[in-house]
């Protein structure tokens, strides 16, 4: 494991919460995810479910997690599968893990081999009523086309155990993975003080005429080397009018002098994640027109992100922070006050230079799960992020910072990400 190793009250505490929320006499069977290849025998690499990894730590693949609290017997009530490794896989993959690590990282007192689940799946499943299984709930998920280990696990219960009831683990999980515990805070933290590291190195190195892709190897370099798991996600490394194009990632083309980069990315740690954007100029001092931009987009953040804070419906901030935005837009000359006061209410003009949602959920995902018609609270961890996107101008001009809810308001978990237009022109002149 690349991380530190997390104690297990962390998954301990998830299942005891996850399985109050469960019915009487139901069984959960949460699956791991598979191991993504590309072509021939390599792989793409393998990040685990997160709903799994939230109730038992386990980092490995081919891991089934079965939990049934009102279990006759006291040692069906927890029961992890893991794959029995052999020598053909300690020769070509190296060590998995061992029962007695896995009964270690998840708290479980119960380890099998998986392929004794299903022979012991069922001297039980016909006593409970109903099951509960993993599925992708995520509104945005991008698993439609693709055939997960938890949509197998669904069809083969259902053929199974046609006759039990069916139940949505991922209702329950959703429920809970927006609010952070404290463990989950440090680590999550560390992600955010992950990436403030990897900015630093890009500052270090950003000259007119590198390659954007050569400011996210830099980028990769910093978080592997100091721990970091992986990128949150395929980092956004954007010079120029390419910031306007919002998951614009190809990074590809050349830092212009007087050009602008945007940066949107993120560290992932242990699995838990950062999300950040940064914009900062290619030779080091902002153009007047930039700097105009960035204070705009500056000034929503810092007075958007106040009203991140518990009892704040996600809607009433949307509202609040795109009022924010049209403001600057008229201010920046981009929008006229008189056709904004006459605009039509559902095509609102401030759509033209900023077109997207500024706060998310954080945690096991980037955007995390969890309802947005549930107030906030706090515990929750959402991102800040504002943006002006100009084309005809080659500006684009995001910021984005991660908080996390107080009873009273919130804390910035990336404030050590330098953001101020002096400070960071400074740190590229004298680094
Ligand atoms: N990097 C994706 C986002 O900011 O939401
Ligand atoms: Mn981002
Ligand atoms: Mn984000």
């Amino acid at each position: 494991m690349r991380y530190e190793i997390i104690p297990n009250t962390l998954f301990i505490e998830n299942r005891v919460n996850f399985t109050s929320l469960m019915k009487e006499n139901t069984i959960a069977i949460l699956s791991s995810n598979s191991i993504k290849h590309t072509n021939a025998d390599d792989v793409l690499g393998f990040a685990q479910n997160n709903d799994l990894f939230y109730l038992s730590g386990i980092d490995q693949e081919e891991t089934i997690l079965v939990l049934y609290p009102n279990a006759h017997k006291a040692g069906n009530r927890e029961i992890l599968f893991i794959k029995e490794t052999n020598e053909h896989i300690k020769i070509w993959d190296g060590d998995k893990l061992t029962q007695q690590q896995a009964k270690e990282i998840s708290g479980v007192q119960r380890i099998e081999w998986l392929h004794d689940f299903e022979k012991t799946l069922q001297l039980m499943a016909f006593e409970a009523d109903g099951l509960y299984l993993g599925h992708n709930e995520h509104i945005k998920r991008a698993t439609f086309n693709q055939q997960t280990e938890q949509d197998k696990m669904i069809s083969w219960c259902k053929e199974k155990y046609p006759l039990h009831e069916y139940h949505r683990a991922a209702k329950i999980t959703r429920a809970l993975r927006p609010v952070k515990s404290t463990q989950e805070i440090a680590l999550m933290q560390k992600a955010a003080d992950i990436s403030v590291e990897g900015f630093h190195r890009v500052l270090k190195t950003i000259k007119p005429g590198i390659k954007e892709y050569e400011l996210e190897a830099e980028l990769t370099y910093s978080l592997l080397k100091n721990g970091g798991t992986r990128h949150a996600f395929k980092p956004i490394i954007a010079s120029g009018k390419n910031a306007c194009a919002l998951h614009y990632n190809t990074n590809d083309a050349i830092c212009k002098d007087g050009d602008m980069i945007l940066m949107d990315f993120g560290v992932c740690y242990a699995n838990y994640n950062s999300d950040t954007t940064r914009c900062f100029p290619v030779n080091g001092k902002f153009s007047p027109r930039q700097r105009e931009v960035y204070t705009s987009v500056l000034h929503c953040l810092k007075e958007g992100s106040k009203l991140l804070k518990p009892g704040v419906i996600s809607a009433d901030y949307e509202k609040k922070m795109a009022n924010l935005i049209e403001e600057q837009l008229i201010k920046l000359g981009l929008l006229d006050p008189k056709e904004v006061a006459n605009q039509n209410p559902e095509k609102p003009l401030y759509k033209k230079y900023f077109m997207h949602g500024t706060a998310h959920h954080l945690g096991l995902d980037v955007h995390d799960v969890g309802l947005y018609s549930r107030p906030f609270e706090a515990g929750m961890i959402l991102t800040c992020e504002p943006g002006i996107y100009i084309p005809e101008e080659g500006i684009g001009c995001r910021l984005e910072n991660d908080y996390l809810l107080t009873d009273t308001g919130n804390i910035n978990l990336t404030e050590a990400m330098p953001i101020e237009i002096d400070e960071i022109e400074q740190l590229i002149q004298n680094y």
